[in-house]
């Protein structure tokens, strides 16, 4: 299994993955939009690893481009990353969601299907536990109705996944990703205003936002701030590495398998923040506001599945991760 489809592949966590995929000696074909995401990505990883990966611009929505695709390159694996992600937006566009989310995974399957292409890769998040009523979840436990529609859809994909038994699929549901190579050569590119805590800490330092708003103090955590699991995006990058060996060495594992990336440590918003200002030395002007509509207290992962099965674990700190977020943002 040397060439794998990595939809998805200019984006954030693509980006990152299509590094750890060259240095691990896959030749990676990145098929995207480029809806959230640039060209200029590609100069980035040809920097960190001396060589362009092969980029072709194409939509997963359209079959005809994964005709193409398909009919051009002799594929053996898939990671798909392509999807909207942004929660609130997908309340106000469930249609555009389920279309690209959905619509954008069934095309691909059947593409997949015609071309005798049998392993796949699906993205999932922490976001299909929803609030779970205990700390830290692993994969059995029960999963809500979705909180949204982007959740939504990653619960379907999931398990769409898994009838289509004709596919061999593994489901990574990453918690929270945050960071950048430590490179600076790639990274997060935020359109607007971000959505997400880290790049608007970034930003907020950086003196481009006047200042974070930490939403909700009156959690019943420890310090009353929300708790999530930040893990480094090239731990994350790195899990996919270990999901395509699992793919391809493993002929009696079951055809649908699903694991939690995280660290399993959970982590405050103001611990997060008071660590980003200690380890590089800036400070974060903040104030605090209201709880964020849909948000959960806290989530952290069990990630020993992923440990036991895949032989991955979470090796950065979070000291490092917020030291590469800032170096990131200051290449900006
Ligand atoms: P991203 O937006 O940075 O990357 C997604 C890439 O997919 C972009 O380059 C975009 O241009 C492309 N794309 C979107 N729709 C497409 C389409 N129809 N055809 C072709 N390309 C398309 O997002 P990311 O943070 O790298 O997330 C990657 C995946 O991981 C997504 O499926 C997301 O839902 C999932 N995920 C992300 C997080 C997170 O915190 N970033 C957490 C959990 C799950
Ligand atoms: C969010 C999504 C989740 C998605 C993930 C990655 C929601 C409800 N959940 O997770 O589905 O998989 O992003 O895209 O949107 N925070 C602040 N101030 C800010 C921004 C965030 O205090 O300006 C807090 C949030 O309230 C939260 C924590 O920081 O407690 C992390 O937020 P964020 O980075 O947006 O991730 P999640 O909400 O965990």
């Amino acid at each position: 299994m040397k060439q794998v489809l990595v939809t998805g592949g200019m984006g954030f966590i693509g980006s990152h993955t299509v590094v750890s995929l060259m240095e691990a000696g896959f030749r990676p074909v990145i098929f995207d939009n480029l809806c959230n995401s640039s060209e200029d990505v590609l100069e980035g990883i040809a920097r960190i690893t001396g060589e362009k990966p092969l980029f072709i611009k194409g939509d997963v929505t359209s079959a005809a481009d994964l005709k193409a695709l398909f009919t051009g390159h002799n594929i053996d694996a898939v990671i798909h990353f392509a999807a909207l992600k942004a929660v609130g937006e997908s309340s106000e566009k469930p249609l555009e969601y389920y279309h690209n989310n959905i619509g954008g995974l069934i095309c691909l399957l059947e593409a997949m299907q015609e071309h005798g292409v049998r392993n796949v890769v699906f993205s999932s998040s922490a976001t299909v536990y929803g609030s779970a009523a205990h700390m830290p979840v692993d994969e059995d436990t029960p999963l809500p109705p979705a909180m949204s529609p982007y959740g939504s859809t990653k619960q379907m994909g999931e398990r769409i996944l898994f009838d289509a038994s004709i596919f061999r699929s593994i489901c990574l549901r990453y918690f929270n990703p945050i960071g950048a190579h430590p490179s600076g050569h790639i990274g997060e590119l935020p359109l607007g205003v971000p959505n997400n805590l880290v790049p608007y800490v970034t930003q907020a330092a950086a003196g481009l936002r006047k200042s974070l708003t930490i939403f909700g103090e009156d959690y019943q955590t420890p310090d009353g701030t929300a708790v999530r699991d930040y893990l480094h995006v090239m731990d994350l990058a790195e899990a996919h590495v270990a999901a395509l060996n699992r793919l391809q060495q493993v002929q009696d594992r079951p055809h649908w398998e699903v694991f939690n990336l995280g660290t399993g440590k959970p982590i405050s918003v103001k611990t997060l923040v008071e660590t980003f200002e200690q380890v590089n030395g800036v400070l974060v002007p903040r104030v605090m506001g209201p709880r964020r509509q849909g948000d959960v207290p806290e989530l952290w992962a069990n990630p020993g599945r992923a440990k036991e099965v895949l032989g991955w674990n979470a090796e950065h700190s979070l000291a490092a991760m917020l030291r590469d977020a800032w170096n990131w943002q200051q290449k900006l």
